[in-house]
């Protein structure tokens, strides 16, 4: 089944504020490579089948090529995205306003979330992360907008900030993860909920392995990730590396580049 990804070239990507330890302004970031990576990212989903829509960029929002925090999207409804740091507050209502132009109905959030990258849908129930960014009240929003139960997991190491950055659905109804990024509780709760789990090591993990896009049966992760693809190669899946590495230096990979637009096929 083909997927729709929305994505943002990044023609103003800079690493020029911290916001996560990935983040250091003293080094910078070389956004020609940036670019040219992301057209890699790009080119891979089109050569799968999927169709990429993309949102133009915004001078002076360098986390842009983020579009994973840009939005919600289940069933073709949009639940927008209302960011945690006053340096990316503007994106969300450019990415709701991308939505709202296309006819798309729209949920003006009152609780702060970051889109997809603390919610990641399955099939019959959403993966919500709190802990940094997302707010748990926000959990309870998109689950009265959406319609869909929503699972709280509390995220307790930095740099694993964003739920999609220690966990990915490998289809609807089973995930990977990096255990260690979660607490105690929410562990036990991924152990019952996924016992045939993929569990990622921190080597995986500190690479940005878990932050890849799966369409059921290929994989396309970041390609310093050895480990976890193996596994994955083991497990049947196709697996689609790819370099990432200037976007990593804002804390981002595969997963941050792209916004599943669910449900409007
Ligand atoms: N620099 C961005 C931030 O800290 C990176 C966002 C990565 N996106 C993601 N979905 N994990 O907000």
């Amino acid at each position: 089944m083909p997927k729709h990804f929305l994505m943002c070239r990044p023609e103003y990507f800079t690493v020029e504020y911290a916001i996560n330890p990935w983040m250091h302004p003293e080094t910078g970031a070389d956004r020609d490579v940036a670019v040219r990576q992301w057209e890699g990212l790009k080119a891979a989903y089109e050569e799968l089948g999927h169709e990429v829509s993309l949102i133009d960029p915004i001078e002076g929002l360098p986390d842009m090529v983020f579009a994973a925090n840009g939005a919600l999207v289940v069933d073709g409804r949009v639940y927008g995205a209302r960011f945690a740091y006053t340096e990316r507050g503007p994106e969300g209502p450019a990415y709701l306003r991308w939505f709202t132009e296309r006819g798309y109905p729209t949920r003006q959030p009152r609780h702060v979330n970051e889109g997809e990258g603390d919610f990641l849908t399955l099939d019959d129930v959403i993966l919500a992360g709190t802990g940094f960014r997302t707010d748990v009240v926000a959990h309870q929003e998109a689950q009265e907008y959406l319609g869909l139960p929503v699972i709280s997991l509390k995220l307790i190491d930095p740099r694993f900030y964003h739920l999609d950055t220690a966990l990915f659905p490998l289809d609807g109804r089973n995930v990977a993860y990096y255990p260690q990024a979660f607490s105690e509780g929410s562990q036990a709760v991924l152990r019952r909920m996924f016992p045939e789990a993929v569990l990622a090591s921190a080597e995986d993990a500190e690479v940005l392995g878990l932050n890849a896009v799966s369409d059921g049966t290929n994989v396309i992760i970041n390609a310093e990730a050895w480990g976890l693809q193996l596994e994955l190669k083991r497990r049947g899946y196709e697996v689609i590396p790819v370099d990432l590495s200037e976007l990593r230096k804002a804390g981002g990979g595969p997963k941050c580049c792209t916004l599943e637009i669910r449900g409007d096929k």
